[in-house]
């Protein structure tokens, strides 16, 4: 890594640490409504969870998906960069103590992350994070190393086409054959060329952090170089009746998705 994407790493470590009790509190138990509505559905579809396996949950937050790993009978191992955030997943998730262990690990330290055990894991999970890493390389090196053969990745990501940092929420007025309807759009300025930006997940979180933009082609060009193959891929957007109130997203752009759910597997060959 270079100097300048150690510090931007120490930096983000340290947004979540003072961001963790907002984030905690905001996202419970369930998520909020990206996370219900757009993620999951597509996690579980995509992950095949089996009980007994044994899956990685990469960057976990409060523990929001590892608990819902071990609530349909996986042995998990979750970690995230953010000693505080690990403690509040310890105290969320004191009744499925047999089944997971929580660390504290830095998904760009590479030899920590092969310190977690040679093809161990069945399958790993990376929900909402890969662009909050200062770095993705070291993971990608890693993963097929610590998956079992043919073992899968599945993560979830803001879209980076259409849900990105230069993202402008576009509202307009139009006659369409006499009647005044309002059409939502999404303008972007930035796509191809990976940078970085502060910004907030959440309004009122303390401290702003650092997101990674990055082409879609990035992504899936790392797990390919690393012996990956993209064979599952779902692109999520908010259906058109969702509820107003509940989301900014919602009813407004189901045409337009903003989230993506990819799965990519070791090749055998
Ligand atoms: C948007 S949150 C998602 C958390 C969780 N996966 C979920 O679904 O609720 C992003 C997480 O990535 C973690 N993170 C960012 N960079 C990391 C790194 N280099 N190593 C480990 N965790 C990291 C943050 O601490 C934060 O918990």
């Amino acid at each position: 890594m270079t100097e300048n994407l150690k510090d931007l790493n120490t930096e983000t470590r340290e947004a979540w640490d003072t961001n963790a009790g907002v984030w905690d509190a905001r996202m419970g138990e369930e998520g909020n409504d990206f996370f219900q509505s757009l993620q999951w559905p597509a996690i579980t579809r995509l992950l095949n969870i089996l009980p007994d396996q044994h899956i990685l949950d990469v960057a976990c937050g409060n523990g929001l998906t590892t608990r819902k790993l071990a609530e349909l009978g996986a042995k998990v191992t979750a970690f995230d960069f953010s000693a505080n955030l690990i403690e509040l997943a310890k105290t969320r998730s004191a009744r499925y103590s047999e089944l997971i262990t929580y660390l504290s690990l830095d998904a760009t330290d590479e030899s920590a992350l092969l310190s977690l055990g040679q093809h161990t894991f069945d399958s790993a999970l990376c929900n909402m994070a890969l662009f909050d890493m200062a770095d993705l390389e070291p993971l990608f090196r890693s993963l097929p190393k610590l998956l079992k053969p043919g073992g899968v990745f599945v993560f979830s990501i803001t879209h980076p086409a259409f849900n990105n940092a230069s993202a402008v929420h576009v509202a307009e007025e139009v006659d369409d054959k006499g009647v005044i309807k309002t059409v939502y759009s999404v303008k972007i300025s930035r796509y191809m060329t990976p940078y970085h930006q502060r910004g907030l997940a959440l309004h009122g979180q303390p401290r702003p952090q650092v997101y990674f933009e990055r082409p879609l082609q990035y992504y899936l060009n790392l797990g390919f170089q690393n012996g990956f193959v993209l064979d599952g891929f779902e692109e999520r957007a908010f259906p058109a009746e969702v509820p107003q109130k509940l989301l900014e997203w919602g009813g407004k752009f189901s045409e337009i998705p903003s989230v993506i759910v990819a799965r990519m597997r070791l090749s055998t060959h």
